[in-house]
């Protein structure tokens, strides 16, 4: 059910619940980090594999220290991008005797971490502690930016969901890892631009490749529209449609990221119009080319695995 009752979310988490919750980038399917009862529900409900670890959810930096290493230079970072409303998880390495249940890192020695920009968000967290929380769709589906996705998601099985409107930037956080503050490394491309990230460290930033895996979650086949998608492509054949992108778009496009062909706009649009063209029910979705560039990286990141074949 979508509700629009803050209150209700909270005790609701603090009762070591699961609810869904608006952030900048996605929605969330919260659960209190520190509560095994609660992230085994997220697990559960998703049906996410056990070895795919969740982003840790704070209202400030200082929660962070009740759980892993930080030290000034990391901190600096956090500070620039959070301060800047930027949708931002670093991975830093767990501090021993921390209160997170392993559920949540998946046994690893490192923890992802994000502040998120929505001021619901933040209100909630400062009242309940850190929550764990991974984009509110039911595994390897398309990640939800309106309440309704979460809703049609889930099904009879969804949580109780707070509606806090559409998310600003449409798609997941740039995660980094950053146990080496002087080895960044980018584990998924997000909201946050490599290039940003490279003008900050002063440094080429390493991308991370399947072989090394760094982030289990970062599985190939993701994002599933449930029909093929082709990517890099103007043309259709029957049956198929087509998700255009920019001013030259054909005049058979189905809908258009960005008529103007701006990057933030076909991010904000990419999940959305991904749902509606799926209602369609085509044999396959044809996606017009999209510049690599700033968060154009993460919308072809989403699209390659939403194009991948399950293996
Ligand atoms: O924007 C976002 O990041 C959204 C919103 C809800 O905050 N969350 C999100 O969570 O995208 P999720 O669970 O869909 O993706 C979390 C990713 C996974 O790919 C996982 O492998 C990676 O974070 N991750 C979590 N902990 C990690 C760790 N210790 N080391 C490396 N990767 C980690
Ligand atoms: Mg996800």
């Amino acid at each position: 059910m979508i509700i629009h009752d803050i209150q209700k979310i909270i005790s609701l988490l603090k009762k070591e619940e699961i609810a869904a919750i608006p952030t900048e980038t996605v929605y969330g399917l919260a659960g209190i980090a520190t509560s095994y009862k609660a992230v085994s529900k997220i697990y559960k409900l998703k049906n996410r594999p056990a070895f795919n670890p969740l982003i840790v959810h704070v209202s400030n930096v200082e929660q962070i220290h009740t759980f892993a290493e930080l030290s000034l230079e990391q901190i600096t970072c956090l500070e620039y991008f959070w301060n800047h409303e930027q949708p931002l998880t670093i991975v830093l390495r767990l501090k021993n005797n921390h209160q997170i249940t392993p559920l949540v890192t998946a046994g690893l020695s490192t923890i992802a971490v994000r502040k998120p920009h929505h001021p619901l968000a933040i209100e909630i967290i400062k009242q309940t502690g850190p929550l764990a929380a991974p984009s509110a769709n039911t595994s390897n589906k398309l990640s939800p930016t309106k309440a309704e996705h979460v809703e049609s998601s889930f099904g009879e099985n969804a949580p109780l969901i707070l509606d806090g409107g559409e998310c600003l930037i449409g798609l997941e956080s740039t995660i980094l890892h950053l146990v080496d503050i002087k080895k960044p490394i980018l584990l998924r491309a997000g909201g946050v631009s490599l290039e940003k990230l490279e003008a900050f460290f002063k440094q080429t930033i390493s991308l991370h490749t399947e072989k090394k895996i760094q982030a289990p979650g970062q599985l190939k086949h993701h994002y599933s529209p449930g029909c093929p998608l082709k990517m890099n492509t103007t043309t259709i054949e029957d049956g198929e449609v087509l998700l255009g992108f920019g001013e030259n778009a054909p005049p058979y496009t189905t809908l258009n990221l960005s008529q103007k062909g701006h990057l933030d706009e076909a991010a904000h649009n990419l999940f959305h119009a991904l749902y509606q063209l799926s209602l369609l029910k085509p044999k396959a979705i044809a996606v017009m080319p999209i510049p690599k560039t700033g968060i154009g990286l993460a919308i072809n990141d989403r699209l390659e695995r939403a194009a991948a074949k399950n293996d």
